[in-house]
């Protein structure tokens, strides 16, 4: 490999990892929580959807409540305004677990797809989600457990 190789060839590695570090910046992990069961429903607080970034507070787009008393995950979105939805993830098609991308859920069973409102977006699923009400209360988000959306 001759010089100017080497360079151009360096130079398009640097900005690919350059380009790929800004890109991964903007992917935070998922936020992971176990909530708190009460008699009827869970509880998370309210901060589990922040979280810092560059010395500043900014909003998570969702967490995902994972409790040994779930058959299930419960994906939690914040909406904005105040608004959150709660959306069971299990397949409506046949059971199978569901994957979280940004304010899509997809299986990776078959494919279907669901917006962060557990409507369909792409079968084979023929039904929406299970969705429970989702009410803040003080600095807690309570998810109603008893009733479905
Ligand atoms: S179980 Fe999800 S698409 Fe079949």
């Amino acid at each position: 490999m001759n010089r100017k190789t080497f360079i151009k060839t360096s130079c398009l590695a640097c900005t690919s990892l350059g380009f790929m570090s800004s890109i991964l910046e903007g992917c935070a992990p998922p936020k992971y929580t176990t909530g708190t069961l009460q008699e009827n429903g869970i509880t998370i607080p309210l901060k589990e959807f922040t979280r810092q970034k560059k010395g500043q507070t900014v909003t998570r787009e969702y967490v995902i409540v994972r409790h040994d008393e779930l058959q299930f995950p419960i994906c939690v979105y914040h909406l904005g305004n105040g608004s959150y939805s709660a959306v069971l993830m299990r397949c409506s098609h046949q059971g199978a677990e569901l994957q979280v991308s940004g304010d899509r859920l997809s299986c990776p069973a078959h494919g279907s797809e669901f917006d962060n409102h557990g409507k369909i977006l792409q079968s084979p699923a023929s039904e929406d989600l299970r969705t429970f009400p989702v009410s803040a209360i003080n600095d807690q988000l309570f998810i109603d457990l008893r009733k479905t959306t």
